[in-house]
């Protein structure tokens, strides 16, 4: 399929477009799907770091921090979402520099010290340069979220040089992400507009998965010592 079929397909009237402006079509489409490209770049070089470090964790230490690893990247009209609500200019240079979560990683590990130890292992790669980090783990939000935030800068080497490119990491534990999860569900369900019993007990649920994070923390640490000291 060449460029005009795809133009056609998405709803361009090309038999009333002139010349300079079929031209300048195929270019933004062109720019468009570059700039993607690169964001769909930047999650694999953060998730190939991710896979690298959870293997050799495993064969070292015999243990995985990383239960589980996603990621997503934003959908189109999601930016143009965001662009509206930030009101910045529609130019891919503003995009690029305002829109910081057009490429997602969400890693979810078991315990709380292993998301800073995630965090810790990926964040003191010498390539990655860390823009911004919210901690929602020991600063929740006031409606119980956690999570651990980072804006990270990765380098991708295309044909023409490299490019740095932003990249959103959501660190949790599984207790936390299966919370927000439905949390999230709520939210939208609600229109962004939570009934405040719902609130409440969203909050006391919150904080139930915090107590089970504690628990399970603390067991770990018990097996662990229990592990060493049985080491002859
Ligand atoms: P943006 O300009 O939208 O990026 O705002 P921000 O940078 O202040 O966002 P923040 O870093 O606080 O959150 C970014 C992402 O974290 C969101 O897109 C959600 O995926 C997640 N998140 C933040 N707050 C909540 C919350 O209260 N509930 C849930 N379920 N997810 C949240
Ligand atoms: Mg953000």
């Amino acid at each position: 399929m060449d460029s005009t079929q795809v133009l056609r397909e998405h709803g361009f009237d090309l038999d009333l477009a002139g010349e300079a402006q079929l031209n300048d079509m195929k270019q933004l489409r062109e720019e468009f799907t570059r700039f993607m490209m690169l964001y769909k770049f930047g999650i694999d070089e953060v998730t190939t770091k991710l896979s690298i470090l959870q293997e050799e964790f495993s064969l070292v230490h015999d243990y995985n921090p990383i239960e589980h690893l996603t990621s997503r990247l934003k959908t189109p009209e999601s930016i143009i979402h965001k662009v509206k609500r930030k009101q910045c200019n529609p130019s891919f240079d503003s995009i690029r520099a305002s829109v910081m979560d057009i490429a997602g990683v969400r890693i979810t590990c078991s315990f709380v010290s292993d998301t800073y130890r995630v965090f810790d292992m990926l964040t003191g790669q010498q390539d990655i340069r860390v823009v911004e980090v919210k901690d929602y783990i020991k600063n929740p939000k006031p409606n119980g979220y956690k999570s651990l935030h980072a804006i990270l800068e990765v380098p991708v080497f295309m044909s023409t040089g490299v490019v740095p490119v932003m990249v959103e990491v959501q660190i949790r534990t599984v207790a936390m992400d299966f919370w927000a999860s439905l949390e999230h569900k709520i939210y939208y369900k609600y229109n962004k507009d939570v009934p405040a019993n719902l609130v409440g007990e969203l909050r006391a649920a919150a904080d139930t998965a915090n107590q089970l994070d504690l628990t399970m923390e603390r067991l770990h640490d018990e097996v662990k010592k229990f592990e060493q000291s049985s080491v002859v």
